[in-house]
């Protein structure tokens, strides 16, 4: 890299601190009431943007948290007034485990730009941009900035073979541009974007694109500061980290350490060193009560498995626990293997919620009774099609035996996974009756029925002893 400083192209931050540092490290239980000291600091650091909800944020707040997921916004937005905020969101998911249909999605995002996020960093799991193309519409209908990313993923143990490999990529970075994206990034939500494939990667990627690319990694398997600097020599226009605290382990790479070393050089941040070292105090005083969900059964703070079994650190701890569960943890070294064979089975998709998820749960029961002997109802649907394209076709003779007597069907679907959809939103405010007051409780509700409803009843001081559903309530008011 140049250290003559003749041509200035300064690297921008996102800073991840107040959504996936935490979602990655203390299991996103960061409260809003600690954010608010720094928050203003935050504001004049000059960071491109501050991720600040989306991911796991919503599920977490209204069930550990007791906080209502659609303030944390507009609380911070008091006191941060110049620094756009991200977030992230799974595009037909949203912020919760299933696709929803296209009434809920707009009316999600739409919601979501009312209550201050600007830019919307939007996935799909098997990088089917169709489940992209509702939220796509209404980010850009209300205004705001649509950032189109597609998942990393590896097919062996580095860039190429036969399905993840330079040309899949950059016709991925193509195909967000052609729908409309500001910006396209990278997510390589398991840290296994090498160095020198990054150079490659991105090289590539920025030849084809015009509008901006961001990187965003995971510090996993400890490859993440060598990659951002491959990333940076090769033009990358933003990248993700967190404040030291909340860094490193499985969250992003620290943002210290990167200031530092590009001072002076032609990618040279411009951000003040001194000042995010006081941030990082802050958080080191508060971080005391998150520590309980750091990981302290090993000195290792990074994951060479990783690197092996492509496995991201959320999908390990389900894993453990449904194994726990029964009684089979002796079986982990063999569900990672069954992991990788279900994987291909299944079109070799990216490992990423939710089709981390269902893809280590068919993992264990191949293990334990036998391979789709028992299958459960998310494969039959991924194996249906109602999850989208998966990136290689899944072989007819496994499809037929997954699918045979599915309720839902037994021949493939090849449509956009959302037109199978009914609206949702009429059916659940009548479900809801008098828990049903505001847009935003009916949302939250969709996304989570069984803890919404415990949480709407507290909120609403309704008493939830004395009936055992929602249709039981006496009919008050409704609010549309
Ligand atoms: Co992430």
């Amino acid at each position: 890299m140049n250290k003559a400083v003749d041509k200035i192209n300064p690297l921008k931050i996102q800073d991840n601190t107040f959504r996936d540092g935490h979602q990655s490290i203390y299991a996103t239980r960061m409260r809003t009431e600690d954010m608010i000291p720094i928050a203003e600091e935050m504001d004049s650091c000059g960071f491109h943007a501050m991720e600040v909800w989306g991911g796991a944020t919503f599920d977490t707040m209204h069930r550990f948290l007791g906080e209502d997921p659609w303030m944390r916004p507009r609380i911070l937005k008091k006191y941060i007034k110049k620094t756009p905020f991200a977030m992230l969101i799974r595009g037909q998911n949203l912020v919760g485990y299933r696709h929803y249909a296209d009434d809920v999605v707009r009316a999600f995002v739409d919601k979501a730009c009312e209550i201050g996020i600007d830019i919307f960093r939007c996935f799909d799991a098997l990088n089917d941009f169709r489940n992209m193309e509702s939220c796509a519409e209404r980010v850009k209908a209300n205004g705001k900035n649509f950032q189109g990313a597609f998942c990393y993923s590896l097919t062996g143990v580095q860039l190429g073979g036969e399905v993840y490999n330079l040309e899949y990529f950059v016709r991925k970075a193509k195909e967000l541009e052609q729908m409309g994206a500001d910006a396209i990034c990278i997510k390589d939500m398991s840290g296994i974007l090498s160095p020198f494939d990054a150079f490659d990667l991105i090289s590539a990627i920025k030849k084809e694109i015009k509008v901006p690319l961001h990187l965003h990694s995971h510090y996993t398997s400890g490859m993440a500061t060598m990659t951002y600097l491959k990333a940076i020599e090769a033009g990358i226009d933003v990248v993700d980290t967190c404040l030291a605290p909340f860094a490193l382990r499985t969250s992003m790479p620290a943002i210290e350490p990167i200031v530092a070393s590009l001072r002076g050089t032609e990618r040279d941040t411009g951000l003040d060193l001194n000042k995010l070292l006081l941030l990082g105090e802050h958080l080191e005083s508060i971080a005391p009560k998150y520590n309980v969900h750091l990981p302290t059964h090993k000195l290792s703070i990074i994951d060479n498995g990783v690197l092996a079994h492509q496995v991201p650190g959320g999908m390990i701890s389900n894993l453990t626990g449904q194994l726990k569960e029964m009684n089979a943890l002796d079986k982990l070294g063999k569900i990672y293997e069954e992991v990788a064979i279900t994987r291909k089975d299944m079109g070799s998709p990216p490992l990423v919620t939710p089709v981390s998820q269902i893809i280590g749960a068919q993992a264990v029961l191949n293990v334990l009774f036998g391979r789709y002997v028992r299958v459960s109802n998310q494969l039959k649907d991924l194996v249906l099609g109602l999850y989208g394209k998966t990136p290689m076709p899944i072989d007819a003779e496994l499809t037929k035996k997954i699918l045979k007597n599915y309720k839902r069907g037994q021949e493939p679907l090849s449509g956009r996974p959302a037109d199978y959809l009914e609206p949702e939103i009429e059916a659940a405010k009548k479900k809801m009756g008098d828990l049903a007051r505001t847009e935003e409780d009916v949302l939250a509700y969709i996304l989570y029925p069984a803890t919404m409803e415990k949480f709407l009843r507290s909120k609403y001081g309704i008493d939830s002893s004395k009936s055992s559903g929602v249709e039981n309530i006496p009919k008050k008011k409704v609010a549309a």
